[in-house]
């Protein structure tokens, strides 16, 4: 019988892949034999990653990338289709936050925010994009939103905007590509165990307050979200696109 959530052999990018989430994307598909193009502004961390996953045996192509230069992806784009021929997958993963009062939040400060979640969200699906449609073989966009995309949170004006600006993205992205079988899905991670939070965590009163948030009464790991992205990645979803799927242990119920 066909595996109809085979990753094997599939071309998957992953932006903001030198850490984090993005990091334990990249590496779950890689061990289920995707080829992967890891992608980050950091050097240093990319340089790690690439060096483990080489040592691994996974196929992987690695190049400094800072997303909202419009120049520099599309050079990456060029360089994982010299390699693997073609890109069957795009996730949208990197991002930034920053916490700041409605009132004090400085210009390039929503700028910087709206830069790297929005635009450089729209910069690299159009440059992926742009190759899926010559080559007319389809292809799935996958976009890294939040549950910040429709819960209001104290001091996030910034990002929570940038996380919404994300979820229609996907769904009016959805309607213009659906035409050449491009799936374009968003996933909206809850609270999940990274550096993005690991000042909130370090206090205890904090961190109790934020757990009560959440019905499965705690926060994610980053390996908690790859089921979904298999999911996503893989023939299974081939039917689904414009979805925005929560895995958020129920803080979306709140
Ligand atoms: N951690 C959470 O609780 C949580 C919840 C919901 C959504 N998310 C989203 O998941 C994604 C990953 O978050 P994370 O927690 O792993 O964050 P993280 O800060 O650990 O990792 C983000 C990565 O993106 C990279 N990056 C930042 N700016 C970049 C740029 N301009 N170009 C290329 N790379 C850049 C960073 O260098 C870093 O490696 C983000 O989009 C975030 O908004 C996170």
């Amino acid at each position: 019988m066909v595996d109809m959530f085979s990753i094997k052999d599939k071309v998957i990018i992953v932006t903001g892949s030198g850490k984090g989430i993005g990091y334990v994307y990249a590496k779950g598909l890689a061990e289920k034999g995707a080829k992967i193009a890891i992608c980050d502004i950091n050097q240093e961390n990319l340089n790690k990653v690439e060096q483990e996953f080489k040592g691994a045996g996974y196929q992987v192509v690695s190049q400094k990338v800072d997303i909202t230069n419009q120049s520099e992806i599309e050079n990456f784009v060029k360089e994982v289709i010299n390699n693997f021929g073609k890109i069957d997958v795009l996730i949208n993963n990197a991002g930034v936050l920053l916490r700041r009062l409605p009132e004090e939040m400085l210009e390039n400060e929503w700028d910087f925010i709206m830069d790297i979640n929005v635009k450089g969200t729209f910069l690299f699906s159009q440059a992926v994009g742009k190759e899926m449609i010559k080559a007319d073989c389809g292809g799935k966009i996958i976009n890294i939103s939040s549950q910040a995309g429709v819960r209001a949170a104290d001091r996030r004006l910034g990002y929570c905007t940038s996380k919404a600006a994300i979820i229609h993205f996907t769904r009016t992205l959805a309607n213009e590509w659906g035409k050449h079988k491009i799936n374009v899905n968003a996933i909206g991670p809850g609270y999940i165990k990274t550096d993005m939070n690991t000042d909130l965590r370090a206090d205890p009163v904090r961190y109790a307050k934020m757990k009560q948030e959440v019905p499965l009464g705690d926060f994610g790991e980053p390996e908690d979200i790859l089921g979904t992205i298999f999911y996503l990645c893989s023939g299974a979803s081939d039917y689904v696109t414009g979805q925005i799927i929560f895995v958020d242990g129920g803080i979306t119920t709140q």
